[in-house]
């Protein structure tokens, strides 16, 4: 049986189940953040200690500013009312991403990094305003400026990744197949499940019946 570390998730069709049912796209990313919270807990459950949620992209920008102020109203929600429990849960958070918002925005991810920081029940990653390409040359200009030597271990301490295990399962609600920029290097192994409910729909079952079928795979890591 396969251990699992780590779950990264691509929480895609909030939009098209807002337009379905509600009307609203920014409808979908309110129920998407139920769906947060209930994946979270189902985490904990299954003992798994690293689950990373891709929030917003660097290519997310693209989108109407209505969405986008929508999104980022609902973080800020998010982290300003959650944050006291997650701590109390022994839940770390980490932002992985370009930290260049509005100083306040800014302060406030730093406050809820700082405040976590000692926890170790479940870590969490939140990427916002990440991408992959961005961090992969990133890391290597700064393992260039460094004059280390260019290997795969010198290359990681500089991803935003540092110090994370690799995902062990990725799962993308939403019907599509692809990644979105979405952890190129660090998915070079991972088992990669699509799954075709949106992301609003997607239940503790789903999860459960993906980590079940994960713990089952004969992981070879290029062997035989
Ligand atoms: C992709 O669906 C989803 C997003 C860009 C945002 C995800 C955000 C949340 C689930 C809520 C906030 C999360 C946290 C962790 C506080 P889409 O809009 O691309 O859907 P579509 O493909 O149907 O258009």
């Amino acid at each position: 049986m396969n251990p699992v570390k780590h779950v990264a998730i691509i929480m895609d069709g909030n939009g098209r189940w807002g337009l379905k049912y509600k009307n609203s796209r920014n409808a979908g990313h309110k129920e998407g953040l139920n769906t947060v919270e209930k994946i979270i807990k189902e985490t904990i459950k299954n003992k798994i200690k690293f689950l990373t949620l891709f929030a917003f992209s660097t290519e997310n920008w693209k989108r109407p500013k209505k969405e986008i102020n929508y999104l980022f109203n609902l973080l800020e929600n998010f982290l300003e009312n959650r944050i006291s429990d997650l701590n109390k849960q022994n839940i770390k958070l980490k932002i992985i991403g370009l930290k260049n918002f509005s100083t306040n925005f800014n302060r406030l991810l730093s406050k809820s990094e700082k405040k976590t920081s000692k926890n170790s029940k479940l870590q969490i990653n939140l990427a916002i305003n990440y991408g992959s390409k961005y961090e992969i040359i990133n890391a290597f200009k700064n393992l260039q400026k460094k004059k280390e030597t260019i290997n795969e271990k010198s290359f990681e301490k500089y991803l935003l990744t540092k110090n994370i295990p690799d995902p062990d399962i990725l799962i993308r609600t939403g019907g599509t197949t692809r990644l979105s920029n979405f952890l190129l290097w660090q998915l070079a192994y991972t088992e990669i499940f699509f799954e075709r409910k949106l992301w609003p729909e997607f239940n503790n079952n789903d999860y459960s019946r993906i980590i079940k079928k994960f713990k089952k795979i004969k992981r070879n890591f290029g062997s035989i």
